[in-house]
């Protein structure tokens, strides 16, 4: 089997480094990888490196090898394009079709899916001109990854940042996976909510369950491969942040309601996949509960938490959002399910039979999702990446 063809672009910025990692990520990982530096990208790392980690000779110019004529060749056999970091330079190129390199020449013969993963100083990705090449780009079915927040070259913090190379890459792994499928996304703002909700019970103790988040975080790096704008609402996961995702942490059911309905508002669909505590303890200690001697513990008082699910669904922003539950069946799963469905009011149901060893914590899932206007689809046993995507077939469906 001939392995996947990638380019890796890298531009002129400090983050260049990192792109060495990914590129490893790639080799390992059974890619054949062609590294396209612009010149500005060899002030970071040099020929060599690339040359070295990838086995091919990298190149800037389009003159060298001219017999093979590279700068159309490099772009027609690539399976993927990925330029990892993209300066607001490559970003304009690319926008207005500049060829002047070997990098734009083969952005202009890629016929592939192309990733773009910028990074810069927060004022060039916020200035019109970088946000207006970006909206063309994706336009045009590019995905450009969202920088990250955090520290920037020198003293400098905000959003600019290359995400981690590991997330790149996973987000890169999902568009190969796709092919030449379109990004169907585009364009869309999705929020998700993961993991699972703990309920403080004193500053030590809390009533949580056994979430972990990954299928969660599955929905969100394959939302984010097909071109979504995502709003990741995170209860209590330890898993590294998808890239390009907004990730918003939470602890309890009620701050996990106020972060989705806030970012509910200009969605257009929400998937609660996280596990929310029906209940709460009634009362807080604000000191550790001691026990005392010869005293049995006193009954633990709850209250119930909001139903985030059911009110997303009946009070939703604007009529066309699609709203996505999940649900946890130990038995009759699907007669509970469809009971489930019609309470909470939403347009899918994700039905999940849960037991001592599935779904909690692990890499598969098995489900029925039901949806309101009758039909049942069944997603057998594997990857809850595939799980994912078929929600966002049924989401994109819907959303027309
Ligand atoms: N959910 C929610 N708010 C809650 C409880 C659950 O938004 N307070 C959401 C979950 O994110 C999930 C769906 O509702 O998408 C189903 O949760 P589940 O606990 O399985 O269903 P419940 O309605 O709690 O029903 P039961 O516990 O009776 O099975």
């Amino acid at each position: 089997m001939t392995k996947p063809q990638v380019v890796l672009g890298v531009s002129g910025g400090i983050a260049a480094y990192k792109a060495c990692e990914l590129l490893r990520r790639f080799t390992e990982s059974g890619h054949d990888v062609r590294v396209v530096p612009t010149q500005s990208a060899l002030h970071f790392v040099g020929e060599a490196t690339w040359s070295a980690l990838s086995g091919h000779r990298a190149t800037t110019r389009v003159w060298d090898g001219v017999e093979e004529v590279p700068h159309v060749r490099i772009g027609q056999h690539a399976d993927l394009v990925v330029v990892a970091p993209a300066t607001a330079d490559i970003l304009a190129k690319a926008a207005h079709g500049l060829a002047d390199d070997l990098l734009t020449n083969t952005l202009l013969t890629a016929r592939c899916p192309v990733v773009f993963a910028p990074a810069m100083h927060t004022e060039m990705w916020e200035h019109p001109a970088t946000r207006e090449n970006v909206a063309t780009l994706r336009r045009r079915g590019a995905i450009v990854i969202e920088p990250a927040v955090g520290r920037l070259t020198g003293v400098d913090t905000g959003k600019g940042r290359l995400p981690d190379p590991g997330e790149i890459f996973e987000v890169c792994r999902r568009v190969l996976v796709r092919g030449t499928a379109a990004p169907d996304l585009v364009g869309r703002h999705v929020v998700i909510s993961a993991g699972g909700t703990r309920e403080p019970l004193d500053p030590v103790r809390y009533l949580g369950n056994r979430s972990s988040g990954k299928q969660g975080y599955a929905l969100a790096r394959v939302a984010l491969a097909r071109g979504a704008r995502v709003t990741l609402v995170a209860a209590n996961t330890a898993l590294p942040d998808p890239a390009g995702a907004d990730v918003v942490r939470v602890g309890t059911a009620v701050q996990l309601r106020e972060a989705v309905l806030k970012a509910a508002a200009d969605a257009d669909a929400v998937v609660m996949a996280a596990a929310v505590a029906d209940f709460r303890p009634a009362h807080y200690a604000e000191g550790k509960i001691k026990k005392k001697d010869g005293e049995e513990p006193a009954p633990l008082e709850l209250v119930r938490n909001p139903d985030v699910l059911a009110e997303l669904s009946h009070d939703r922003p604007h009529p066309g959002q699609i709203v996505v539950g999940f649900a946890a069946e130990t038995d009759n799963v699907l007669a509970n399910g469809r009971a489930k469905l019609a309470r909470k009011g939403c347009d899918l149901l994700v039905v999940n039979e849960v037991g001592d060893s599935k779904a909690f914590g692990s890499e598969e899932n098995e489900a029925v999702v039901l949806a309101a206007d009758g039909s049942e689809t069944p997603v057998p046993y594997g990857p809850k990446e595939a799980l994912a995507e078929l929600v966002w077939d049924l989401v994109a469906r819907r959303l027309g």
